[in-house]
C-alpha cells in the first residue's frame, strides 16, 4: 500500500467522521455513486442505407449511430467522461437536463471546448424522468449533420408498465450518389431557408422497412428528433398512440392533435401505442410534414403470434410530474421576444456586433437571422436579457419570418401557455417550442437555474446563421 492510498484512507475516514456529526450536507453523500459512462466522439464508416450501397464515413460517438443510449434512474448522478478523437473541437450539450451550468456543454460559454485527443468529464444529477439527448453544442450544423447524437433515457423511479420500452431516434441525412455525407455545411441556401433538409431519413441509425410488433402489447415509444433541421409529423395509421410526455415532460395524456405526433428539431414525444392489429397485419408510419414530401417511414408489422392480450385489459398511463417550479402567471415579468430574417422575410438590417448592418453585409458573414433585432455569431455573447433567480416570467415570442422555428431554452423547462393569443389545452412542458410563420407563442417558467443560458432556434443552420442569445439567471 502507497502513501497515497493511505492518505486518501485517512481523508475518506475523515469525512465519516464528520457525516457521523451531522456537520456535512446531504447532497455530499460520497454514499450515493454515479453512474459512470465513457463517450469517444470519432470517425467511423457505418451502413446507413443498406448493404446495396457504400458504408458512409459519419462522425459519431462510440462507432455507431446514434450514440449510446444511456439510461439512468431519476436522482441519479451522471458521469460521463468524453473523450474527443475528432478532427476539430467538440462539447456535448445534455439537451433538455436541468443540470449546472457548467455541465450544459456550450463551448466558451460555460465551457473550454474539448480539444482532439482531449477529454472533459461532465457530472450532474438527473432531476426529471423522461426522454433526453446528446450532441455537440461546437459547430453543431456540421457535426449533428454527420451523426454525433444520442438518447439520455431517465427511467422514473417506480417503473412504468409497458411490454417494451423503445427509442426510435431520427436523423437526416444529406447524402450524395455514392452515400457519402455532402458536405455543403452551411450553405446560404439552407441557412436563408428552412436549414439543411435532407434526402434520407433513418430511425436508430439506419433505413428501415419494418419494425417487429405483436397483436395485444403496449408499447412505450420514445420519439426524439435529432435531424438538423427536418420537422416530423407522424401518423400511425390504424392506431391511435397516446402522447404521455413532451420534450421529457409528462403531459395529460392525449392523441395528438389530426392524429399527427409533430416534431421539430430536438423535440421529444413519448407516446403508448396499444398494438391493436391483428397478427400477420402491417400498417404504415407517415411522415406527413412536407405537403409534397410524404413517405412511409417504415411498417408496423405484426407477428403471426396470437395476441398477448385483450385489448380491454389495459389501465390509462399517466407519468408522475417532475419536480418543476410552477411560474406566478400574475406576477411574472414578461418579455417579448421578435425573431425576424430569413428568405420571404422583412428584415432589412441586424445589428452585428454591436453595429447596424444591411442585409447584404449579414449574408456575406453567414447571417440571415436575428432576434430582437440582433444577429449573433460565434459562442460568446453579452445576454439579451438578464433574470432575477427565482422569479417567475412569462415571454411572447413573435415570429414575424416565413418559416417555422424550433425555440430552445437551456437549463429550463418551460410552460407553453398560449398560442396566437388562445390558451393551450395542456399547458405542455417543454424545452423546445415549435413556432409557425407568423406564430406568437406565449411561454411562462420560473428562472431557477443560475448562469449564462443559450436561447437558439434549433434548426441548426438558423442558429448559426444568427437566431440565437443568451439569458442569464443572477
Ligand atoms: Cu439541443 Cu442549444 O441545444
Ligand atoms: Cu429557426
Amino acid at each position: 500500500m502507497n502513501s497515497a492510498t493511505i492518505n486518501r484512507r485517512r481523508v475518506i475516514s475523515g469525512a465519516a467522521s464528520l457525516l457521523a456529526a451531522g456537520s456535512l450536507p446531504l447532497a455530499n453523500n460520497p454514499a450515493r455513486a454515479a453512474k459512470e459512462f465513457r463517450l469517444v466522439s470519432a470517425p467511423a464508416r457505418l451502413t446507413l442505407v443498406g448493404a446495396q450501397h457504400p458504408a458512409t464515413e459519419v462522425w459519431c460517438y462510440d462507432g455507431r449511430v446514434p450514440g449510446p443510449e444511456i439510461r439512468v434512474r431519476q436522482g441519479d448522478r451522471l458521469r460521463v467522461v468524453v473523450e474527443n478523437r475528432l478532427p476539430e473541437d467538440t462539447t456535448v450539450h445534455w439537451h433538455g437536463v436541468r443540470l449546472p451550468n457548467a455541465m450544459d456543454g456550450v463551448p466558451h460559454l460555460t465551457q473550454k471546448p474539448i480539444a482532439p485527443g482531449g477529454r472533459f468529464t461532465y457530472e450532474f444529477e438527473c432531476p426529471d424522468a423522461g426522454t433526453y439527448w446528446y450532441h455537440p453544442h461546437q459547430s453543431s450544423a456540421e457535426q449533428v449533420g454527420r451523426g454525433l447524437s444520442g438518447a439520455l433515457i431517465v427511467e422514473e423511479r417506480d417503473s412504468v408498465e409497458v411490454d417494451r420500452d423503445i427509442t426510435w431516434l431520427l436523423s437526416d441525412w444529406r447524402l450524395l450518389k455514392d452515400a457519402s455525407i455532402s458536405g455543403d455545411f452551411k450553405n446560404m441556401h439552407d441557412v436563408s431557408h428552412g436549414g439543411r433538409i435532407g434526402n434520407v431519413v433513418t430511425v436508430n441509425g439506419a433505413v428501415r422497412d419494418t419494425f417487429e410488433v405483436r397483436a395485444g402489447e403496449r408499447i412505450r415509444l420514445r420519439l426524439v428528433n435529432a435531424a438538423n433541421a427536418r420537422i416530423f409529423a407522424l401518423e400511425f395509421e390504424g392506431h391511435a398512440p397516446k402522447v404521455i410526455a413532451l420534450d421529457g415532460q409528462p403531459v395529460e395524456p392525449h392523441e395528438p392533435p389530426s392524429g399527427r405526433v409533430v416534431l421539430g428539431p430536438a423535440m421529444r414525444a413519448d407516446l403508448i401505442v396499444d398494438l391493436t392489429g391483428a397478427p400477420g397485419q402491417s400498417f404504415r408510419v407517415v411522415d406527413r410534414f412536407y405537403a409534397s414530401l410524404n413517405y412511409r417511414l417504415l411498417n408496423l408489422v405484426y407477428s403471426e403470434e396470437p395476441p398477448l392480450r385483450e385489448p380491454s385489459a389495459r389501465d390509462h398511463i399517466r407519468l408522475p410530474s417532475n419536480p418543476i417550479a410552477e411560474p406566478a402567471l400574475d406576477t411574472a415579468e414578461r418579455h417579448k421576444i421578435v425573431l425576424g430574417g430569413g428568405m420571404m422575410g422583412q428584415m432589412r438590417a441586424a445589428i452585428l456586433d454591436g453595429k447596424r448592418a444591411d442585409i447584404r453585409t449579414l449574408f456575406q458573414n453567414g447571417l440571415a437571422w436575428a432576434i430582437n433585432g440582433v444577429a449573433a455569431r460565434g459562442h460568446v455573447h453579452e445576454p439579451f436579457l438578464t433574470w432575477s433567480l427565482n422569479r417567475s416570467y412569462v415571454i411572447e415570442m413573435v415570429n414575424e419570418t416565413a418559416w417555422h422555428h424550433p425555440m430552445h431554452l437551456h437549463g429550463h423547462s418551460f410552460r407553453v401557455i398560449s398560442r396566437n393569443g388562445e390558451p393551450t389545452r395542456h399547458k405542455e412542458w417543454q424545452d423546445t417550442a415549435l413556432l409557425a410563420p407568423r406564430e406568437r407563442v406565449e411561454i411562462a417558467l420560473v428562472a431557477d437555474n443560475p448562469g449564462d443560458w443559450m436561447f437558439h432556434c434549433h434548426i441548426l443552420e438558423h442558429q448559426e446563421g444568427g437566431m440565437m442569445g443568451v439569458i442569464r439567471v443572477v
